[in-house]
């Protein structure tokens, strides 16, 4: 039986930040915007390695841009060249991670605030021999689906809907076949899974997982920490 010491370590976590340029401040990147003096990707990255699962992260970052987010991040991440897509990115990423690493999580660096509970217990998931995990919140808003002129067609039954976080988990084989299948861009991998008929496991998220990406969020998330 494997105990929860040998268990930790044993999860490889990537973040795609690939398509950012390098400037800091107002209208910078998403994963390089300041959150309370620090860039989003670098909080993002702390909260993953606080997680007692992850023994491994990689950034893929724009090309070029290697020391300069080697400056920000420090000499344990790993960090590979991002491709020209935000799947090519994951899949370079995915190609660097050593092979001891089954367990993969892909994350939002937007998602800056995830909290470590959250990575764990995608991790757990995978570990317990789900292929694909995702983290979710119930939908709180009444969702109506409309037409070309915003006319609205249908109410849709929020109870069966949820709001998908990151990071994803999967089983790397699963997310390796996923990208080699893969023939379109999805916004996200297990979406990819999903394409390949393969069953996509629910967690519940946390809405610290919140997507910092308009300038409130930005606010809210520095009333926070
Ligand atoms: O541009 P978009 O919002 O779809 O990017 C989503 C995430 O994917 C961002 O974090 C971005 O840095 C990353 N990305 C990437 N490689 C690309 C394009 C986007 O890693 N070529």
């Amino acid at each position: 039986m494997t105990t929860q010491s040998e268990q930790r370590g044993d999860v490889a976590a990537l973040v795609p930040a690939a398509g950012m340029g390098l400037r800091l401040g107002p209208g910078a990147p998403k994963a390089l915007r300041d959150l309370a003096g620090e860039p989003l990707l670098v909080h993002a990255v702390r909260r993953l390695r606080q997680a007692p699962s992850v023994g491994c992260v990689v950034v893929a970052v724009p090309p070029g841009a290697i020391e300069d987010v080697r400056a920000m991040l420090g000499p344990e991440v790993l960090l590979v060249e991002g491709g020209a897509t935000r799947q090519d990115s994951v899949a370079l990423a995915l190609a660097a991670v050593p092979g001891q690493y089954k367990i993969i999580l892909v994350h939002d660096a937007a998602r800056a605030l995830t909290p470590p509970a959250v990575v764990e217990r995608v991790a757990e998931a995978v570990r317990a021999g789900a292929p694909a995990v995702i983290p979710v919140l119930p939908v709180v808003d009444t969702i109506k689906q409309v037409d070309a002129s915003e006319l609205v067609t249908a109410t849709v039954d929020r109870a069966v809907l949820r709001a998908v976080q990151t990071p994803q988990g999967f089983d790397r084989q699963t997310l390796v076949s996923a990208h080699d299948q893969a023939d379109d861009a999805l916004t996200d991998d297990a979406g990819l899974v999903e394409q390949m008929g393969v069953a996509v496991l629910t967690v519940p998220g946390d809405e610290l997982a919140m997507k910092i990406t308009r300038p409130l969020d930005l606010r809210i998330a520095e009333a926070l920490l």
